[in-house]
């Protein structure tokens, strides 16, 4: 999709040039405002009870008289927030989706003129509303005929404008890599194909990329990173990115993603159904290659370091079995009691490589667990972290980007769970609080810098008739990248 500004005041919309008209209405929009033609349209659709200033409503009129533009939607939003200006957006493509409309020009009719908040809110919406999925589907329905999408704005307001449509492009353009990547089945996305598809990002967009196989990665020590592995006909892949946008000797930000391309649950095996949905157990490395993609092309002025543990969970008769126990990169040993609390060992031995980089913070994104899912549902994803300042940066960097997450507690009561009578800790403690004590494991090996962990269970990917990957945290990362940078 492509983004452009056209400069147009409200009461010359009905000039403007494009085949289809999206008009953003709610309270305090003034039909006068938007000149006779379409403000009389608005005021008859209002009398008639076919529009209403309430959220959801919206109205398609087709060809109307004396308007240039042949398709005319009025959405109405809930207010002027961006959250409010998304709702209405994507409830006013619907009827443009599928239609025969190639050039859409948005406009808001709200009494405060567009601002790069919202514009960015928009794009990243109008972006994600229009991706299909079709790498293994030929009968996927043609790409929509909309190609192109215009935001209408005032002198006044242009460069505001103009900065949130950069920001939103290329976050949209972060979100449809990370979706792309993590839809496509565990045949097709293997940990090879994770690699392959860093350094193709790489080298399309200016970053470095290195992809280390097992004979590194035993050679440095990855013990517990092995042993997940192990199981797998499919080779491991440990991918290492490098964006440089300063200079060497400043330090740089981490992401860690989980990168596990099927979980299966190894020895300790999931249950058949729904199993299908542990192909978007690599969401977490879907999201930093997506990341990388939003930062390559925003430039923010620091560096930035990826690292992607990728491998399968695999049964089988090379596979780990519970009570076996491994070492660490960090020298720690681990007693394997449960194969399916699988992504914590893959992202401890990254943790640990994450030292060699001294860096600033490090972030991991993980689909880490299943009590994430119950303790916060699928709208925030689980956010921890023993560092308040980073915290709330992650914290205002979700709202912002509209892509929220949730401070869950890492008291040290937690820990007790992970003792083990055979080695430095178990990979497992008890239920309750699931997902904190997936959280205490990672902590053990993040004490030489500022950590925080965002458990993506719940957020990655939808269930049901909408099955299918967010892209999520990839608006809530570059948005944290970005104020780092500013
Ligand atoms: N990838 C799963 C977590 C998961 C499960 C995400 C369901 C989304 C939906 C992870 O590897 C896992 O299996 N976690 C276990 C941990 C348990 C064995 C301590 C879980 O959550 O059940
Ligand atoms: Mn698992
Ligand atoms: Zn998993």
């Amino acid at each position: 999709m492509d983004f452009k500004i056209q400069v147009t005041e409200l009461k010359d919309l009905r000039q403007a040039q494009a085949d289809a008209l999206l008009l953003l209405v709610g309270e305090g929009t003034e039909p006068a405002a938007l000149g006779k033609a379409l403000g009389g349209l608005l005021t008859q659709a209002l009398e008639d009870g076919d529009l209403a200033y309430k959220a959801g409503r919206c109205l398609y009129l087709h060809k109307p008289a004396g308007v240039k533009a042949p398709r005319v939607v009025f959405a109405a939003a809930g207010g002027d927030s961006p959250k409010a200006l998304r709702a209405a957006l994507l409830a006013g493509l619907g009827p443009l989706k599928g239609g025969g409309a190639r050039h859409l020009l948005v406009a808001s009719a709200l009494p405060t003129p567009l601002d790069a908040a919202q514009a960015q809110a928009l794009v990243a919406a109008a972006a994600d509303a229009l991706y299909t999925y079709r790498h293994t589907k030929p009968s996927a329905p043609a790409a929509p005929k909309l190609q192109r999408l215009s935001l209408a704005c005032g002198v006044a307001n242009t460069a505001a404008v103009r900065d949130g449509l950069r920001v939103g492009e290329a976050i949209a353009a972060g979100v449809g890599v990370a979706r792309e990547c993590a839809n496509r089945p565990g045949n097709h996305a293997t940990p090879s194909h994770l690699a392959d598809e860093a350094r193709r990002l790489g080298k399309a967009h200016g970053f470095d990329v290195q992809v280390l196989g097992r004979k590194e990665v035993e050679k440095l020590g990855m013990g517990c990173f092995l042993a997940v592995a192990q199981g797998s006909a499919q080779p491991l892949k440990f991918i290492v990115m490098q964006y440089h946008g300063a200079g060497k000797t400043a330090a740089p930000l981490v992401l860690v993603g989980k990168g596990i391309t099927f979980d299966t649950g190894g020895i300790s095996l999931k249950p058949a159904a729904e199993m299908d949905e542990m192909k978007f157990d690599m969401g977490g490395a879907a999201s930093v290659l997506g990341t990388f993609r939003a930062v390559a092309e925003l430039k923010p002025k620091l560096n930035l370091v990826g690292l992607i543990p990728a491998c399968e969970n695999m049964p089988g008769g090379t596979a780990v079995k519970p009570g076996d126990v491994v070492t660490s990169l960090s020298g720690q040993t681990v007693e394997i009691l449960n194969t399916d609390a699988e992504g914590r060992l893959i992202l401890c031995d990254a943790l640990t490589y994450a030292e060699r980089f001294k860096p600033a913070a490090v972030i991991d994104i993980a689909t880490l667990t299943g009590a994430c899912v119950i303790a916060l549902g699928h709208h925030r994803s689980g956010l921890f972290s023993p560092d308040d300042t980073l915290a709330t940066e992650l914290q205002n960097a979700g709202a912002a980007a509209l892509d929220p997450c949730w401070r869950m507690p890492l008291d040290e009561e937690y820990d007790e769970g992970l003792k083990s009578n055979f080695a430095d800790m178990a990979n497992v403690g008890p239920r309750a609080g699931g997902a904190i004590t997936a959280a205490m494991f990672l902590k053990r090996y993040t004490a030489k810098y500022p950590w925080a962990h965002l458990d993506i269970a719940g957020s990655a990917w939808k269930s049901g008739a909408a099955k299918g990957a967010t892209g999520r945290p990839v608006p809530l990362l570059t948005h944290f990248v970005m104020g780092r940078a500013a």
